[in-house]
């Protein structure tokens, strides 16, 4: 038999509704909310407010998409969390407003363990899947960490940052430099002009698995604002080597502890995950590195890194043959209990 599931996705300022039909997606619908563009990082009230007007248009478009009636659905999957209140409130009372009326269950995902999961849907029949226990970077704009995955139910935390996500450092970075807000795909586009060892930037030194990226920013800021001084044009003569050399020290710092990951554990099923897994250099590196380190590397498809519901509904048909359902007294977190 097999199994339908919506999944709805609205943790942060992306209102998406996705259809997946066993492993394969039939339709992943984005609405993008372009009113923070103006505020430079997203307004939580304003991303609520859009997630209500866009919601059911989200829905309907998927449902069209995938050429289902919402009769032909088996179960509703909906992120619970972390993320904004706000913005999860919608989509879980949603989830549980459409559950009792279809009278289908519903299925609560916890976003990151999402952006996991994202690897398992089916693309075609060659598709490849990591092989279990894997390690997993999971970088996005709130959380970066290295994940141990023995199974689609079981996530250990071995590695995470103490201070700032990688997506951050990307976006606080591209706003000292003056580009718009997500500044991940800013700094991207222009580093690919640039040479990334013009310029040198502070590395943390932090014990074991973790992270740490705030003291990168202010190595930045100090940088940036002490060569303005000298040169008020710094920024625009330099913009290409400045976003080049930032790119580059993020994902250096990123690699270097996977490495040490991959070494410690001795697994060799590497896997990225979330919006800073888009990144192109990000990426090439690790192309790179995978014949050095022995790995089998999985990236995910760019419409699966940075928030969709694609992944919400891969996750959802995880629990959903597990019989683990939600009840109606459920409610969203903003950060992991
Ligand atoms: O996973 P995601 O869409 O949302 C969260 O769950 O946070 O990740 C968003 C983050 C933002 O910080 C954005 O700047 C970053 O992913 N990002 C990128 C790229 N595309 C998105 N960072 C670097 N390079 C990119 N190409
Ligand atoms: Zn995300």
């Amino acid at each position: 038999m097999s199994i339908t599931i919506l999944g709805i996705e609205s943790s942060c300022d992306d209102t998406s509704a996705a259809i997946i039909k066993d492993y394969k997606i039939l339709a992943n619908i984005i609405a993008n909310q372009s009113v923070h563009k103006h505020y430079g990082g997203v307004v939580p009230e304003l991303a609520s407010r859009a997630h209500q007007q866009n919601i059911i248009p989200v829905i309907d478009h998927a449902l069209k998409t995938a050429n289902i009636s919402k009769n032909g659905l088996d179960a509703v999957a909906f992120t619970r969390g972390p993320g904004l209140l706000g913005s999860l409130l919608v989509g879980t009372s949603f989830a549980k407003a459409f559950s009792l009326s279809m009278d289908i269950p519903m299925i609560e995902v916890d976003h990151m363990k999402a952006h996991i999961l994202a690897h398992f849907i089916k693309e075609n029949a060659s598709s490849k899947v990591p092989n279990f226990p894997f390690l997993c970077l999971t970088v996005s704009g709130g959380h970066t960490q290295i994940v141990r995955v023995d199974d689609p139910y079981n996530f250990e935390t071995i590695g995470e940052t103490i201070d700032d996500a990688a997506g951050e450092a990307f976006d606080k970075a591209a706003k000292i430099l003056g580009l718009p807000y997500p500044g991940g795909p800013e700094i991207d586009k222009h580093a690919q002009l640039g040479d990334p060892e013009k310029f040198s930037f502070a590395k943390p030194r932090i014990p074991e698995l973790n992270y740490s990226f705030s003291g990168l920013k202010t190595s930045i800021l100090y940088f940036v604002r002490d060569m303005l001084k000298v040169n008020e044009n710094f920024i625009i003569e330099n913009k290409h080597d400045l976003c080049a050399s930032i790119q580059h020290t993020i994902v250096d710092i990123l690699i270097k502890k996977l490495i040490r990951a991959s070494k410690l554990t001795s697994i060799k099923e590497i896997a990225i995950a979330g919006g800073v897994s888009a990144n192109s250099s990000l990426r090439s590196y690790l192309n790179d590195l995978k014949q050095k380190m022995d790995w089998n590397l999985y990236i995910p498809k760019f419409e699966y890194t940075t928030d969709n519901a694609a992944m919400i509904a891969m996750a959802g048909y995880f629990k959903f043959i597990k019989n683990d359902f939600a009840t109606q007294d459920i409610f969203p977190y903003a950060r992991k209990p």
